[in-house]
């Protein structure tokens, strides 16, 4: 008689599950995205993210504090400015809200890694990630204005800077301007393969960033590309970044894993705002196990490649792995 496989054998247990589990989540692996705009006692829900909100300083270090207490070490920071102009003063601003709450977090939470998102387009009136010309946005005259965004960002204590507004030769500009600063210990963990994508809607309610005219396909990647995206790490990686970032992640596992496999930098995952919102839209309506769904979704991204996660829910699942 033929002897039949039986991979069940290792199934049969919780314990046994455990020990040959090949992938695992930890609140290590995760950053905190949080929004934070001016005012005081303000913490405003997104209607379209539940869960999170536009927080003022103060309210942003509470949430900083608990969701380190539940286990979480790094927070990347979005500006939500009430004042926003053509060519996004507020970005760059020493003053800028973005700048004052990374001053805050690095002084009164320790312990916490602070990145700073890198990009124009929530603080021009426009809604667009750089300068605008006879409705273009402008390549070369874009990345002198990240680059004063870096500095001020590193002035202010950001540990590592994420640029994140797909310009050509964004990430040379501010390594430059970096390490003319005095800044070439802080790494550039760059948005290396950034999708145009509809998953970012809800963000853009978040963010108060929606493009006033046109889109972001002259500057973020086709979502039918891979080769490309393989073209886009290249580049950032020989420019000098630290860390690649495949953003959205859940639609784009195979690239995620492409450029694990073609390099060896740390690669990030952005699990975007629409993607954290469908999940929470489908569990509100009792179609879906909210937790269960959220892990199976970040262990897939953690399987196909990912060092790093960057997620909504990372403080509600913090408590629950650690
Ligand atoms: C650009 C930026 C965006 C996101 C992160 N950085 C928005 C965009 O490109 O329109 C989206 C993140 C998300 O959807 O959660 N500063």
């Amino acid at each position: 008689m033929k002897l039949i496989e039986r991979p069940r054998r290792l199934r049969r247990t919780e314990t046994i599950r455990a020990l040959v589990r090949e992938t695992r989540l930890s609140p290590d692996d995760f950053v905190y995205p949080l929004f934070v705009c001016e005012g005081e006692g303000v913490r405003r829900e997104i209607t379209s993210m539940p869960g999170v909100f536009n927080f003022s300083i103060d309210e942003l270090m509470k949430e900083i504090e608990a969701a380190r207490g539940a286990g979480v070490r790094s927070v990347i920071l979005f500006g939500v400015p009430d004042e926003k102009d053509s060519v996004g003063s507020q970005a760059y601003a020493e003053d800028g809200v973005t700048q004052r709450a990374i001053r805050a977090v690095k002084r009164e939470v320790k312990d916490v890694l602070v990145i700073a998102d890198n990009c124009l387009c929530e603080y021009t009136d426009h809604g667009h990630c750089g300068v605008i010309e006879n409705d273009e946005v402008l390549n070369d005259s874009t990345l002198d204005l990240l680059a004063r965004t870096a500095v001020s960002q590193a002035e202010a204590g950001a540990d590592i800077i994420a640029p994140s507004n797909m310009m050509d030769g964004f990430v040379a500009a501010i390594r430059e301007a970096l390490d003319e600063s005095g800044f070439e210990h802080i790494p550039i963990m760059s948005y290396a393969v950034k999708y145009a994508s509809g998953f970012y809607g809800p963000f853009r309610e978040a963010a108060q960033s929606t493009p006033q005219f046109g889109d972001r396909r002259g500057y973020q990647m086709d979502p039918a590309n891979a080769r490309e995206a393989m073209r886009e790490a290249e580049l950032d990686y020989e420019q000098g970044a630290d860390i690649l970032m495949v953003k959205p992640a859940l639609p784009y596992l195979d690239i995620i894993r492409a450029v694990r496999e073609r390099f060896d930098l740390p690669v990030a995952a952005y699990q975007v705002s629409g993607e954290y919102a469908m999940i929470k839209a489908a569990a509100r309506l009792g179609w879906i196990e909210e937790e269960r769904v959220a892990l199976e979704s970040l262990i897939s991204i953690k399987r196909a490649g990912a060092d790093i996660i960057l997620t909504y829910f990372a403080r509600e699942l913090a408590t629950r792995l650690s």
